[in-house]
């Protein structure tokens, strides 16, 4: 799947990608790759030809790739995952490059996968969550439209501690009322 918007071509992960996330790697930068990337650059070649497309395989979900058109270059990563095809629901998440942030990137994807899953995806609800204190995260769940439905208390527990966690939604009729970033 690709999916065109703004300066964005958001589009699956493949072995031409292999020296961009080489180089990820190589910076201990992950923040740009999905969850199962790989720990070392010599497992690159293996994630791109077939792990990276499991879940997609598994009808679990899919990886997705940031990259700007501009300049080619992958600039963060954002993903659909824990598809539930009787309920038409899934979660998304994302993550930009530290030297690409602020630019409305995440906004610009999480929009555009939002209204792709519930047109082209079959979703009727994209699930997002976000730590209450990730403001930066929330502040892109908003302006792409997504809309806050409450707070999922110590949810998440990460260095130690428990966490509560915002919870937002994208629906079908959100795309004709609400402002989804197109
Ligand atoms: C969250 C993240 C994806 C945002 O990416 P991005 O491309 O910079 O997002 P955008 O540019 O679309 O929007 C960011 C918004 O957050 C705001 N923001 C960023 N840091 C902030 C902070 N510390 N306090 C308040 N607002 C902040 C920006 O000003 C902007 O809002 P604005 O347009 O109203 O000014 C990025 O910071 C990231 O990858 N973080 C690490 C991974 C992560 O947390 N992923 C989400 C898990 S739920």
């Amino acid at each position: 799947m690709k999916i065109i918007s703004g300066a964005l071509e958001i589009r699956e992960f493949g072995l031409w990608d292999a020296d961009q996330v080489a180089a990820f790697l190589a910076a201990e930068d992950r923040t740009a790759l999905p969850p199962s990337s790989p720990e070392v650059v010599g497992d690159v070649d293996e994630w791109l030809a077939e792990r990276v497309h499991q879940k997609r395989l598994d009808g679990q979900g899919v990886n997705l790739a940031i990259v700007e058109q501009a300049s080619g270059e992958i600039v963060g990563s954002i993903g659909l995952r824990d598809v539930d095809w009787e309920a038409g629901r899934s979660e998304v998440g994302y993550g930009v490059r530290a030297d690409r942030r602020g630019r409305g990137y995440a906004t610009e994807a999480a929009g555009a996968v939002g209204r792709w899953a519930l047109t082209s995806g079959g979703m009727r609800r994209v699930q997002l969550r976000a730590r209450v204190d990730n403001v930066a995260s929330l502040r892109v769940a908003e302006k792409a439209g997504f809309q806050r439905e409450g707070t999922l208390r110590m949810a998440d527990w990460d260095d130690g501690e428990a966490h509560d966690l915002a919870v937002f939604s994208m629906i079908a009729t959100d795309l004709e009322t609400a402002q989804v970033a197109r």
